[in-house]
């Protein structure tokens, strides 16, 4: 007897490599009873949305110049999500930050964020993207990587489930320490849906 499939939203807005190791674990077995019910993007080219069009996964496009403000723009994200019975939203590369009123449409810890930096630290406002390296680099940090926290109305403040340390080597640049990190996110963002959706979790822990 098969068991329903759990099903995830996916907002994105640029590659889509995150998105790619997700499809790429439910291709492969390691999320099992999973399936991505839609994918959203504020970004009518983003890759992400070539990604799942490719496996067949119902892909939106939701286009921010459409709506009188920020808050009717995520009215229609939130009714997205709701049409497609998510259980659990991921923001994997989702650029746009949300508004309370988002946050607030869904149960407490329904959706998750990948963030490519060790939270606290190097998030916030504007920490995105390669700013996120360039401020490690600068700081001269010897060590950076990645973290999946719940979102909260508090950008990048939500509470984090776990994170990934990777080293920073001083021949780095934001490239190299980009790809480090990006390697990593991937098996973390997949790790830590499978914990959620599997009650396979106790405490945060950080590796
Ligand atoms: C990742 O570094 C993620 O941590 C951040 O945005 C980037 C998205 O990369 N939130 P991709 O689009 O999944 O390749």
């Amino acid at each position: 007897m098969s068991e329903k499939k759990k099903k995830i939203a996916v907002l994105v807005s640029g590659n889509g490599t995150n998105l790619q190791a997700i499809i790429d674990a439910i291709r492969s077995g390691i999320l099992l009873n999973t399936e991505i019910s839609v994918v959203i993007s504020n970004r009518k080219f983003a890759f992400a949305l070539i990604r799942a069009q490719k496996e067949d996964i119902k892909t939106v496009f939701v286009n921010p110049k459409s709506f009188q403000s920020n808050e009717k723009f995520d009215d229609e994200l939130v009714k997205i999500i709701k049409e497609n019975q998510a259980d659990l939203i991921i923001l994997a590369g989702y650029i746009k930050i949300l508004t309370d009123k988002f946050v607030n449409s869904f149960p407490k810890n329904k959706i998750i964020n990948i963030h490519p930096a060790l939270l606290p630290k190097f998030g916030g406002k504007g920490m995105y993207g390669d700013n996120v390296h360039k401020a490690v680099l600068e700081n001269k940090e010897i060590e950076s990587g990645c973290t999946v926290h719940y979102v909260t109305t508090e950008v990048d403040k939500g509470p984090i489930i776990e994170q990934k340390k990777v080293p920073v080597y001083e021949s780095d640049n934001i490239q190299s320490l980009a790809n480090r990190i990006h390697a990593e996110e991937h098996k973390l963002l997949v790790k830590v849906i499978k914990q959620i959706l599997f009650n396979e979790k106790k405490s945060a822990i950080v590796i």
